[in-house]
């Protein structure tokens, strides 16, 4: 049965029959296609596609969402006459029924996890090896419900008490993993191994004291050097186990290493660490600082995203440019490209939807000049914001300068003047 929906009401694993417009239309090679990642949806809505036709015979049928059933024009007719037998459509359902729904299933999936992973750790500080076996099914539910409802897993994740602290966090990584793995279009053998990865990382941390773990207020050195053997403890564990993946051991002793050499257990510089590392180390402060801890209320996801912006030689900066990308919340002061090819600056959060933040255009870059615009609220809807841009990459040294400037509103009153990327000075002159 053939149903026509919004673009914006497309979710993962409905079969995508036609879309609006054509094929010419379409961002996809195939004619039809099962959708299977988010990307592939927001691939949509950026060409501006509208609406799209799904089978329901093939894929999943739309649920609570504001289904148009009707026919589309042209070459369509044959959809028109499948959708005159159709019964009426449901009544909607509130955009907030839908939400309730999509929580409760993502937290039967973390309370689901949450009983595997805390029994298998709580073997291992007991001194049994690590049930690998037990914990891999738990990857393939992680990820269809981080494909089916990511905003819903997370927000699950974040809840949680000192005591269950290690585990929710375990299952938290996993799916940060996960997402950003099929963000970045890794094959799907290297997004199961970076999941099973994600739960197993911090394992060593059974062989640290609970007290230690669960203490509140800041550690002594003497203390903190226990936590930070961690890394060594569970690759040893994981190692004296039955055999695990590569990129397990990998992330489980190198997820505190740093970029500029400064992490721990072995300082390794960027250049030798590998790109599961660099993923993990971004996943793992971004779970430990979103989430509560038993010293430290959770910072926002903008928040949070910003403040690991500004830490230099702690992240791989592309990497955590992609990972940005993959969350899909741009934080206040970063540099992000529109889909009218303009840079512009994040210049306000959007508590009702911290995918749609307030921005503010100043550079168009096919011209390479510097445009005077007012501010744009609904990017979405309007102008939406296509991936975050390093600033050091377009303006160089002048960046910090020039963020101030378009900060200050200074551009809008500057003349459209040409300035050629990573030669800011023109335009500093413009906006002083
Ligand atoms: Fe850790």
């Amino acid at each position: 049965m053939l149903v026509t929906i919004k673009t914006e009401d497309a979710r993962i694993g409905m079969f995508v029959h036609a879309v609006a417009g054509g094929w010419m239309a379409s961002p996809f090679w195939r004619s039809q296609l099962v959708l299977t990642r988010t990307s592939e949806i927001r691939k949509l809505r950026d060409a501006g596609i509208g609406e799209i036709v799904i089978d329901v015979a093939k894929g999943v049928a739309p649920e609570g969402a504001a289904t148009a059933v009707r026919a589309m024009d042209g070459d369509m007719a044959e959809v028109a006459a499948v959708v005159d037998d159709m019964p009426a459509a449901r009544p909607r359902r509130s955009r907030r029924s839908a939400e309730e729904r999509a929580l409760d299933r993502a937290q039967a999936t973390v309370d689901a996890s949450k009983r595997v992973v805390s029994a298998v750790f709580d073997d291992v500080r007991l001194g049994k090896a690590v049930n690998v076996a037990a914990i891999a099914p738990l990857v393939e539910q992680i990820a269809e419900s981080m494909t089916r409802d990511p905003g819903a897993l997370l927000a699950v994740t974040r809840l949680r008490t000192k005591d269950e602290y290690t585990y929710i966090h375990s299952i938290a990584v996993a799916a940060l993993l996960i997402h950003f793995a099929h963000h970045l279009e890794l094959p799907e053998a290297q997004v199961h191994d970076l999941g099973l990865a994600g739960l197993l990382h911090d394992i060593g941390k059974m062989a640290v004291p609970k007290a230690l773990l669960e203490k509140p207020g800041k550690l002594d050195p003497p203390e903190m050097a226990v936590l930070r053997n961690h890394p060594e403890r569970g690759h040893a564990l994981l190692c004296a186990g039955p055999p695990v993946p590569e990129v397990v051991l990998d992330v489980c002793l190198h997820h505190h290493e740093r970029v500029d050499g400064r992490g721990y257990p072995h300082g390794i510089p960027a250049a030798r660490l590998s790109l599961p590392a660099r993923m993990s180390a971004i996943c793992d402060v971004y779970d430990a600082v979103t989430s509560n801890r038993p010293y430290k209320c959770a910072w926002s996801a903008s928040d949070a995203l910003a403040r690991m912006w500004s830490w230099t030689g702690h992240f791989d900066e592309d990497l955590l440019m992609r990972f940005i990308d993959s969350i899909g919340i741009y934080p206040v002061g970063g540099l992000v490209r529109l889909r009218s090819n303009r840079l512009a600056l994040v210049i306000e959060g959007n508590d009702g939807d911290p995918t749609a933040p307030r921005v503010r255009p100043f550079y168009d870059i096919p011209q390479q000049r510097v445009i005077a615009a007012s501010d744009l609220a609904a990017v979405r809807d309007v102008d939406p914001i296509q991936r975050a841009e390093r600033g050091a990459y377009w303006f160089g040294d002048e960046w910090p300068a020039t963020k101030a400037a378009v900060f200050a509103g200074m551009i809008a009153n500057a003349r459209a003047e040409a300035l050629e990327p990573g030669a800011a000075s023109s335009f500093q002159e413009a906006s002083s």
